[in-house]
């Protein structure tokens, strides 16, 4: 019998893709860039898995174009808004993703950009590079505090409880959260469950964790900026789209806030002429959210396990729900 045919859309860590050569013919794309949408249909062509990235778009034409013996796709990745779901279900295909696994990593930057926007970090790295440090500033590169402040959690999934907890447990600050119910884990710690207008008000930061769904796009917009406070920091780190970046870029010149700590933007790789690239109180990092050795690792081998289970008819491991 022929060995079912796999295709990886880029590289990964070796530790997937030797699980995967155990039982199949591995496709790796070899390039530093995502596969050209017609090179990634003609690879896709007579495969029985994809291994995809967030940055490919996995749609009913991919899915017909690989044909009747194709399973089972798996996204390098836990939000998996790229992949058009109900069209694998319609066809048959199951599709898996990597939670967990990227939990910490996520969580650790999403604190990483709050405690570099708060405290001016980039800007004053930029300072000293660009020569333009002079002494020391009694009223230099003010940034605000995070004891005993107010964070806002919008999406209280795996990512936002553990960046509440964080930010609750170092901090000692007050959590509020949004989410379409009331998490027992984030009650258990003492956070409130509020309506999304109350949280933006009553924040002085606010990280945002939800997936980016029809309901979540451009959600925070000049209305919701209007309602934040003017020393508010602004999180990112779940997708570009949740936020509408010309308001926000209005909102951070405006001092409507104070500033914006991006991980995620639209598009990806946002142009470095683009308005937020250029704003001083807006730090943007180029979607390195899972960027661990150990969480990448993780997610190769869960997406790994994803395939296998799917390539066999069996259950994934880790379906997207
Ligand atoms: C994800 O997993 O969805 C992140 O955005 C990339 O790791």
């Amino acid at each position: 019998m022929s060995r079912p045919k796999v295709l990886v859309t880029r590289k990964i860590p070796k530790v997937g893709i030797e699980m995967l050569q155990r039982v199949a013919d591995v496709d790796v794309w070899p390039g530093e860039m995502p596969p050209p949408r017609d090179e990634l249909l003609k690879r896709v062509a007579g495969c029985n898995g994809l291994l995809s990235m967030l940055s490919d778009g996995v749609d009913g034409e991919l899915l017909d174009r690989a044909g009747s013996g194709f399973k089972v796709v798996s996204n390098y990745a836990v939000g998996y808004n790229n992949i058009d779901v109900s069209a694998a279900q319609e066809r048959g295909v199951a599709v898996g993703n990597t939670p967990d696994v990227l939990t910490d990593s996520t969580a650790d930057l999403a604190v990483t950009l709050l405690l570099a926007a708060a405290r001016r970090l980039p800007a004053a790295i930029e300072n000293v590079k660009q020569g333009e440090w002079k002494t020391w500033e009694p009223m230099g590169f003010l940034g605000v505090d995070l004891r005993g402040k107010t964070v806002g959690i919008l999406g209280m999934g795996r990512i936002g409880l553990a960046v509440a907890q964080r930010l609750q447990g170092g901090w000692g600050m007050k959590v509020l959260y949004t989410a379409r119910t009331a998490k027992p884990d984030a009650d258990q710690m003492g956070a409130k469950h509020v309506q999304l207008t109350e949280m933006l008000q009553q924040s002085d930061f606010v990280s945002v964790h939800c997936p980016l769904t029809d309901q979540t796009r451009n959600l925070l917009d000049e209305t919701k900026f209007a309602l934040m406070q003017p020393h508010a920091v602004l999180v990112n780190t779940a997708r570009g789209d949740v936020i509408d970046q010309e308001a926000l870029a209005d909102a951070l010149e405006g001092g409507k806030i104070f500033a914006a700590g991006l991980d995620v933007t639209t598009p990806e790789p946002l142009p470095p002429t683009h308005r937020l690239v250029q704003l001083e109180n807006c730090t943007i990092a180029p979607h390195i959210g899972s960027a661990s050795v150990q969480s990448r690792d993780d997610m190769a081998r869960l997406a790994a396990e994803n395939i296998l289970a799917g390539l066999a008819g069996k259950p994934l491991p880790n379906p997207v729900s």
